[in-house]
């Protein structure tokens, strides 16, 4: 066993189906290269995409079908494809943004919505500043992104103000999560399910991620 399902067994979740860490090694190289102090913004915000593509493709693995008739050089056949518009991605401002198209690349139809969100550096807790869903929200399937699940709660605000606004079928898509937030979203919102990049091994005394990454929108955006 990794050692970062060790770490998830060890969180001991009311119900650990629900969180899924995607351990391909194209995900994991991808994600020491957004590591490394020393990678510049540029290929910061490809990888960060690219990463976003790679996790898209397992979180939406469930996509409804319908089979239509083709027609193929040798007969006619049915064949599936993928059923309705009603997908959503969620981005969570700032670097929630960085993931979006990425997930696009996939289903390049979805919807995109926008929750302004930032952590006060003395008590680390969410402060809203701005939201926009597409409407009506309550038939989409959705993804909420953010690379970093710190303490968990951007997340949980972010999906408390989806939730209110009518969303049901709700997914949330880190590339690096602590433990503590990993068990403060699943508690609060024990129904959406978590997609994970790295499991990483706890915060710090400012609530950052160890070992992490750093500030994401610091690094996506080139702020610092
Ligand atoms: C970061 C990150 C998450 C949040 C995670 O955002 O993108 O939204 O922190 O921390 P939490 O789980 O403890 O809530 P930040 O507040 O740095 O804002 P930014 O994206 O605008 O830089
Ligand atoms: N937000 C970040 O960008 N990085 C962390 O490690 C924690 C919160």
């Amino acid at each position: 066993m990794s050692e970062q399902m060790a770490r998830l067994n060890a969180i001991h979740l009311e119900d650990q189906s629900m969180v899924e860490i995607i351990e391909h090694p194209l995900v994991q190289h991808k994600i020491t290269r957004l590591r490394d102090k020393n990678t510049g913004t540029n290929e910061f915000r490809s990888l960060v995409t690219e990463i976003a593509t790679l996790m898209g493709y397992e979180a939406l693995r469930d996509l409804w079908t319908q089979e239509i008739e083709v027609e193929t050089p040798i007969c006619r056949t049915k064949s599936p494809v993928i059923a309705g518009r009603k997908q959503a991605v969620i981005q969570i401002l700032r670097a929630g943004q960085g993931m979006i198209q990425g997930i696009l690349s996939l289903i390049p139809t979805a919807k995109v919505g926008t929750i302004g969100l930032y952590r006060d550096p003395e008590t680390h807790k969410p402060v809203e500043y701005y939201c926009k869903l597409p409407d009506p929200i309550e038939e989409r399937r959705i993804i909420v992104t953010d690379p970093m699940l710190a303490t968990g709660g951007s997340a949980i605000d972010a999906i408390n103000a989806i939730k209110k606004h009518g969303g049901k079928m709700i997914k949330f898509m880190c590339i690096i999560a602590a433990p503590e937030g990993v068990k403060a979203l699943h508690e609060a919102h024990p129904d959406v399910k978590i997609y994970i990049g790295h499991l990483d091994e706890r915060l710090n005394e400012n609530a950052y991620i160890v070992p992490g990454l750093g500030d994401a929108g610091d690094r996506i955006f080139g702020t610092k």
